[in-house]
């Protein structure tokens, strides 16, 4: 039987992009694919009382099984309304392919989802966009959608390959789709090799003047920035000290995310950052007590180490505070 966000006790972005947009900051969106990073997500942005986005791609309801997920979500909020937090929370459909999976999204309790149809011809974007705005507004969900395709994962296209936004577009597809919300493609990509730079070099600014146009063309529409890790280089370098080999890795300076963020980007993807911070702290605690085979001994710091990373994010986006 379907059931709305509203019974879990969540929100859609709505209002969330609102107060944002107005106040000048950044809701976080954060994936999450497990029990320990959803709880590190909750206290993080209760402790710092920030409203927050709980991201799950299609490959995370895969691993985690949507009905574990469904269950999952109230208990989350639960512990934020147990702990005094008036917090919104959304849940978001991260890149959704298909109507299908949006629509099946929206009956079990998504308050957002996004389609993701960017690498598709212009006019088949439209359409399947067009198709999830119309399941998802008479149920009081909002939607996300996309144009212009990042490098990496978006995998039709190769990972060398940015296809930038094209500003010229992007009010005929937000008056033609009615989408809540655009992603856009202004130079950063998903995963932790974003830019190619030797060691040392500077890592080359995102196209701000296309973020510029966008905001332009679309004035006071909230913008969506994906790809938006810093590849934090501490943990980076943490995985590699305790055996792993991540080489040439590059992320998103904070600078320009706040840079992103003060020309109207009010959603930041954060994924891969979580995923550093797990792996550097798991490695390490592994290889320190060579011994210990109980997952509370590891995936415990590694939770709490992901809870301060999501503190500071918050703080970087401006959103600390914000909760209500
Ligand atoms: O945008 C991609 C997110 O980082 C999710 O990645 O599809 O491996 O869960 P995933
Ligand atoms: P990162 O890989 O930079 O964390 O981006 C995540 C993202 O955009 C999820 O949609
Ligand atoms: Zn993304």
């Amino acid at each position: 039987m379907a059931v709305s966000f509203k019974e879990l006790g969540l929100v859609n972005t709505r209002e969330m992009f609102k107060k944002a947009m107005a106040e000048g900051y950044a809701v976080p969106a954060y994936n999450f694919n497990n029990m320990e990073q959803l709880q590190a997500i909750i206290m993080a942005c209760v402790e710092c009382n920030s409203p927050v986005i709980l991201q799950i791609s299609k490959g995370a309801r895969q691993y985690a099984n949507q009905t574990l997920l469904r269950y999952m979500v109230p208990g989350a909020v639960a512990i934020a309304r147990e702990a005094g937090s008036r917090i919104p929370i959304a849940l978001n459909l991260d890149h959704g392919d298909t109507v299908e999976l949006c629509r099946s999204c929206i009956d079990n309790g998504f308050s957002n989802v996004m389609i993701d149809g960017s690498a598709l011809p212009y006019e088949e974007n439209v359409k399947i966009t067009r198709e999830v705005v119309e399941y998802a507004h008479p149920r009081d969900v909002t939607v996300e959608g996309e144009l212009g395709v990042l490098a990496g994962i978006e995998e039709h296209v190769s990972s060398e390959t940015h296809h930038y936004t094209r500003p010229e577009d992007v009010e005929d597809f937000v008056k033609r789709t009615g989408v809540d919300s655009l992603a856009i493609s202004i130079g950063t990509s998903h995963g932790a090799y974003k830019f190619k730079v030797k060691p040392g070099q500077p890592i080359p600014p995102l196209r701000f003047d296309i973020l510029e146009e966008c905001a332009k063309r679309l004035p006071g529409f909230p913008i969506v920035l994906h790809g938006a890790s810093s590849v934090l280089p501490e943990y980076v370098e943490m995985i590699n000290a305790y055996g792993g080999k991540l080489e040439n890795t590059a992320g998103v300076p904070e600078e320009q995310i706040k840079k992103a963020v003060s020309l109207s980007v009010c959603k930041v993807n954060i994924d891969s950052d979580g995923r550093l911070v797990m792996t550097a702290i798991i490695r390490k605690y592994l290889a320190e007590h060579p011994s210990e085979f109980d997952p509370r001994k590891y995936l415990g710091p590694a939770r709490e180490a992901l809870k301060e990373m999501y503190i500071r994010k918050c703080q970087m986006l401006g959103s600390a505070g914000r909760g209500g």
